[in-house]
């Protein structure tokens, strides 16, 4: 396993095996009739970030990350669950979805 941190000592990323890093780039914009971008549901100080893509064994989505700037939060998903993430509400905060076919997509809450 390697553990990826930046200059300052965040932890950015725990890799299962050794091998050469590539950054990751990310969609903003739908383009299939598939949606990937995560959607904010806000419930008062709480919200629901979900992504209504399908959750088939073959093609689900992996995970949602929620940035906070100071801290992030994570949810892995299997095929056949529901994707959501009930997190605390923030202004500004980022969340991102990966598919496992289609790769990683990005949305802000405006
Ligand atoms: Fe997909």
């Amino acid at each position: 396993m390697k553990i990826i941190k930046d200059d300052t000592g965040n932890i950015l990323a725990l890799l299962k095996e050794n091998g050469p890093v590539n950054e990751m780039k990310y969609n903003c914009v739908e383009a299939s009739f598939e949606k990937h971008l995560p959607q904010f549901i806000v419930k008062g100080d709480r919200v629901d970030v979900v992504v209504n893509h399908v959750m088939e064994d073959d093609h689900y989505i992996e995970w949602i990350l929620v940035d906070y700037l100071d801290c992030q939060v994570i949810k892995h998903f299997m095929p056949g669950e529901e994707c959501v993430l009930n997190t605390y509400y923030k202004e500004g905060m980022v969340a991102y979805s990966y598919c496992n076919k289609h790769g990683l997509w990005k949305n802000e809450l405006k």
